[in-house]
């Protein structure tokens, strides 16, 4: 029988990429974002292509309850999880004390409590069946060295890499893998209220979002605790992770 997927974040960007990934290697897929009519068309899409079951479901994964609705939404279809892509996220942008708790919350369960929440609902199914691939969409964001503003992205991208971390050492014996990705700047929906940063960056630093995909495929189904996607982006890594602290600092002022 064909294996499922279950992908967050899938209505659009790496996500929806994951989807067409899946989808052409014969996955069944369970889909998941807020944007049901784009979940629709690229279900209907794939279906048609590649002859896979996908179903979809309308979740906002920055509300606490999503998650066991997800988890719920399987069990009443009768669908056992063997891949989950914890891969839904965005950015905030914005001074902490000037963002209400209410954004706080909604982003913090979306990029590392929601994605902490479907791995522990759907573990026990993978540990009885003996296999199960997890994804956790970190960032190269949670390698840097110095934290300023953008930092509650920083700190839940960094959460997510450690418990990644946690779930593959953990569980690696019993066949289940957790694959942390690190992807830099890649040309997805993410950016798009970002016009002047965006082209501010050079254009040898942006990724192509199928290619991070299929990366991060390759890694989780071999086995990697972690992947940082891209030449370019392992070395600015390296670099990272031995430039002082009082370095960037200077450099930041
Ligand atoms: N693009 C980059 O440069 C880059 C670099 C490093 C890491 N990442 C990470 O990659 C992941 C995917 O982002 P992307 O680049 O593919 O951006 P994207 O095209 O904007 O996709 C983000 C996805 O997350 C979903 N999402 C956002 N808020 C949600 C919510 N409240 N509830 C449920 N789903 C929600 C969106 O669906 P709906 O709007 O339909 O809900 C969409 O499907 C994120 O975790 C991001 O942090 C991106």
């Amino acid at each position: 029988m064909n294996k499922t997927a279950l992908i967050t974040g899938a209505s659009s960007g790496l996500g929806k990429d994951f989807a067409n990934l899946y989808a052409e290697k014969g996955y069944n897929l369970v889909l998941t974002a807020r944007r049901e009519d784009n979940l629709k068309l690229i279900a209907a899409d794939l279906i048609e292509k590649h002859k896979v079951d996908i179903l979809i479901i309308s979740a906002d994964l920055g509300k606490q309850d999503a998650p066991s609705k997800i988890f719920s939404f399987c069990n009443e279809n009768n669908v056992k999880i063997d891949i989950l892509i914890n891969n839904a996220g965005y950015g905030l942008v914005g001074e902490f004390d000037k963002l209400s708790w209410e954004k706080h919350n909604a982003f913090i369960n979306v990029l590392s409590t929601s994605a902490i929440a479907l791995t522990r609902l759907l573990l026990p199914s993978m540990l009885a069946e003996k296999y199960g691939r997890i994804i956790n969409i970190s960032s190269v964001a949670a390698f840097a060295p110095y934290t300023n503003s953008g930092g509650m992205y920083i700190a839940t991208k960094l959460m997510i890499l450690k418990f990644s971390e946690m779930i593959h050492n953990e569980y690696k014996s019993r066949n289940i893998y957790s694959c942390a990705v690190c992807p830099g700047f890649t040309h997805t929906e993410f950016h798009k209220d970002m016009g002047e940063f965006k082209s501010s960056i050079p254009s040898f630093m942006w990724m192509d979002s199928r290619k991070v995909v299929e990366q991060s495929y390759a890694a989780s189904m071999s086995g990697k605790d972690i992947i940082i996607n891209g030449w370019f982006y392992k070395v600015l890594v390296f670099f990272m992770k031995i430039t002082p602290k009082w370095l960037v600092k200077l450099g930041s002022n």
